[in-house]
This record gives C-alpha cells, structure tokens and sequence, in this order.
C-alpha cells in the first residue's frame, strides 16, 4: 500500500495529509478542538470502520482487572490497572468504557481527573506523559454492567448478566462492557484476573489458574492469569455454577472443560473433543500457541460460540465437533495471529470455517473438495457471491459469506498451489507472525512466495469482487 503511495504526486499526498487521514492513523481530533489539544491521545486506535473503538497516543502491556460482581444484585466492583506506554507526548488519553460509574483514575499513582462522553472515558493526569514513557492507569469503578447490542448482525455481546452469573463474550467491541480499555484488537497485552464472586460460583477467566481459589465471609476469589498478548475481545470472566473436569490432552497441553449444570451431559464430550481437537490441530497449524485448551458451555442460550482465548464459550447448546474444531482453530487464527483491522475479519472466519472442512476431511466424514464444490453450486444470485469477503463490512461484519467465502477462498489457494505448499503456507503463516497482527496483504505475499506464484488474479476474485467466481 505505502509503496504504491509512493509514485503518487506530492500534490496528492499533501492534500490527503490535510483533508483526511489514511486508515491507519489515529482518528483525528473532532473538528473544534483546539491546537492545544494536540498532545491529546486520539478517541479512536485508527480502524477508519470503527472510529471510535481503541483509542491513540499509547499501547497497553497489560491488564491487571479485579472484579467483584454479585449475581443477585448484578453489581460489579471493579478495580482496572492498565500498564502501558506512551507513543506520544500525552496531556489526555481516553479508556473505551460503556456506562458504569468511575469512582477515581490514578496515573502511576497520582490522582488524575477524568471526563465521560459516550464510550470514552478521557483522563487527563496531574502532569503530561512524555513520549515513549511507561505509566500506568488504575480506575475504580462499580455499576451494573449491560451488554452491547448496537450492530445489526451481531446480537447481544460484552458482559450478560445470567441468573447464576456472566456470559461473557465481547467481539468485537464488548470489552468495555465491562472494564476500561483499549478496546480494540490493534492492541493486545497480557492480563491478570482476580475475580471475587458468592461461594459457589464459579470464575471462568482466560489463561490459568495462579492458585487455588480461596473463600472468605461467604465470597470466593478466582485469580487467573493468561501470560500471553491477547485481543481485549477475547477476554472473560465467565461467572457461574459449572462443573469441571480437568486434566491433559494426549500431547501433554493442561485442558479444562466446564459445563452449567444443565450442560452436565456435554462436559465429557466438550473436554475429550477440544483435547483431540487442539492436538490435531497442531500437527496441522503449528505448535499450539497458549498455555492451556478447553471449553465452556453456558446456559445462556446465545446460540453462538465465541473463541476466548484458551476457553472458548458455547452460548446454550451442546457443541459439536464441527464447533469445537472452529473455535479451537481460532486459537491459531484470530487469537494468536491477530487482525489489526476489522475488514480482514475472514483471516478469522474463512480459517475458522476451513478448519471445519478440514476437520471433516481427516475423520473421513467429508473432503473439503466435496465441501467448496457443493457451495460453488450455488446460483449467481445466491448473496454470498454479492459480498466480497476480503472487505468485512462495519455494518454487517459476521456476514455469512466472511465464513463460507472466506473457507472457499482458501480452498481456491489449495488447489491453485497444491496440497504440499498449502499446508507449509498454513505453518509458516502461523509461525512468521505467533502473537503478533496480521493483514490479508501479509498473507496474499506470503502465499505468493511459498508457491512461486503470482495468485493476484485468485485472491482479487475471491475476496475482493461483488460477483461469483468463475
Ligand atoms: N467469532 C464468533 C465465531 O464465529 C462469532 C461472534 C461474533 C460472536 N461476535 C460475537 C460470538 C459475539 C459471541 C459474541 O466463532
Ligand atoms: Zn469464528
């Protein structure tokens, strides 16, 4: 992209400069701010569909959340630290975060003040952060958390009140559901969790355990921690009655498997399928990249699953392989591999939904070949040919053809290269970026290079063109 700018005139390049910024830099100050406002961390982190999600001006390290959330009253305490550094000189920043109420902000301990507008909580600290500094940001807050529901296709998510509990599952812009944050994927940090919840509830956190829970005047204290960076999206504190069943896959990776209670038939299966499943998994993408596997099933009937880092959570219903296989699979694409814009949504779900063909293909149920040639089938006018899946839509980001035209595309890339370079393409995507961001210009010049071909024309009309391909 920026090569191609080059050649522009410098006319051009002026001009854009002055009239508005390319998509990858931080959202602007509204219009009216003042110059002084220039050390002022931009509202948005710069993904131009979601203007307002993350923020500018610093990167997060690390999340240190403590929660308190009563189930009968639907109250949360919360206590948030964030470490991070500045990337500019910073006399304000913003936290994304959906109501509840601040109580205080502190900036490397010193009391700041704070302003709340919408979703943006801006703090301003007694004195300015200096570029390139460290500093950290604790804010105590409490409140009744309510979910999220403001995009049209992607139904109730963040932080959801149950009766024994939480569900929690918060792509893509959750998170501030339920604490403050950067929320979007373009940053992710490591995280600590000490939950405190009635004795008899559950704490379901990303990550492991860090000891064993401990009970006190009638609340239980769950302390999690998951060592690895991780999107804000895929962050948990499912809270609840469960019952676990823990131990270790055949390759020696600590999984957990929890169930409500009305699930209780579906443990077994959730635990021996995620630990089949993420072992198969790393034969064919790469080490496994986090330090434990496993799975939820919630009674809150979402009727989806979400794949939070280590512990994806099923929504309500018994899930089966075909699920369980996605989900996982997104623990190498999505969790580990992440997208730095939401419109290369399908490196997620074109993966996700490839691993379930694949899936099928090793158990000898279906081959993927059967798979794409069925969906090829469909007429010209099915709308999946109409939404080009390489360019996710804000509106209606979990297009189902983000999923089965993303499968397809990758399906495409087999046959035009191979089976031998496809799967050294899969490893060696996973490898060359493990923890880091990634973009489907990335991945269309990685396949380039590993099959020597030029695939412009396939991935164009795979992805990118609002008609079916031929
Ligand atoms: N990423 C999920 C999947 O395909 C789907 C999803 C999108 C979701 N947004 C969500 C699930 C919010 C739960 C909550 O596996
Ligand atoms: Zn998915």
């Amino acid at each position: 992209m920026r090569v191609n700018r080059r050649g522009v005139a410098m006319l051009a390049t002026l001009i854009s400069v002055l009239a508005c910024s390319p998509a990858d830099e931080p959202t602007p100050p509204a219009a009216g701010q003042s110059a002084a406002d220039r050390r002022a961390g931009a509202p948005g982190i710069g993904d131009a569909d979601f203007p307002r999600d993350g923020n500018g001006g610093y990167d997060v390290s690390h999340y240190d959340l403590v929660v308190d959330y009563t189930p009968a009253t639907k109250r949360l305490d919360g206590v948030t630290t964030i470490s991070a550094s500045a990337t500019q000189e910073l006399s304000s920043f913003n936290l994304d975060l959906t109501g509840l109420d601040v109580r205080e902000v502190a900036v490397n301990d010193a009391p700041a003040t704070f302003t709340r507008k919408g979703d943006e909580l801006t703090v301003r600290p007694a004195r300015a952060i200096a570029d390139q500094a460290p500093f950290t940001v604790r804010v105590t807050y409490t409140g009744l958390p309510k979910p999220a529901n403001d995009n049209a296709n992607l139904g109730t998510y963040g932080f959801i009140p149950t009766p024994d509990g939480a569900f929690v599952a918060s792509e893509p812009n959750g998170s501030k559901t339920w604490f403050p944050g950067n929320d979007h994927p373009a940053d992710k940090a490591t995280f600590d969790f000490t939950i405190t919840v009635p004795a008899g509830v559950t704490a379901l956190a990303n990550g492991e355990m860090t000891g064993q829970p401990t009970t006190s005047g009638g609340k239980t204290t769950y302390r999690w921690r998951e060592r690895h960076p991780m999107a804000t999206y895929l962050a948990t504190a499912t809270l609840g009655k469960f019952d676990l069943r823990q131990g270790s896959t055949a390759a020696g990776i600590p999984n957990l498997a929890a169930a409500d209670p009305r699930f209780k038939s579906s443990l077994d299966s959730l635990y021996t399928l995620s630990g089949q499943i993420t072992d198969y998994w790393a034969t064919v993408f790469g080490p496994y990249p986090f330090s434990s596997t496993g799975g939820v099933v919630d009674d809150y009937s979402a009727g989806y699953a979400l794949e939070n880092q280590t512990k994806p959570l099923y929504g309500g219903f018994q899930p089966d392989e075909t699920i369980i296989a996605h989900e996982l699979a997104h623990q190498w694409f999505g969790n580990s591999l992440t997208i730095r814009r939401w419109k290369d949504l399908w490196l997620n779900e074109g993966f996700a939904t490839y691993a379930e063909w694949l899936w099928a293909e090793h158990k000898g149920t279906r081959t993927a070949e059967a798979t794409f040639k069925d969906l090829q089938s469909r007429p010209a006018t099915d709308p999946m040919w109409k939404y080009p899946p390489g360019r996710a839509k804000p509106d209606d980001l979990f297009n189902q053809s983000v999923y089965t035209r993303g499968g397809m595309t990758l399906h495409a890339l087999r046959r035009a290269i191979g089976d031998p370079v496809f799967f050294t393409l899969l490893k060696a995507w996973t490898a060359e970026h493990r923890y880091g961001h990634v973009t489907t210009e990335q991945f269309v010049a990685l396949a380039e290079r590993l099959s020597g071909k030029n695939l412009d024309a396939l991935f164009d009309a795979w992805l990118f063109q609002p008609r079916k391909p031929s």
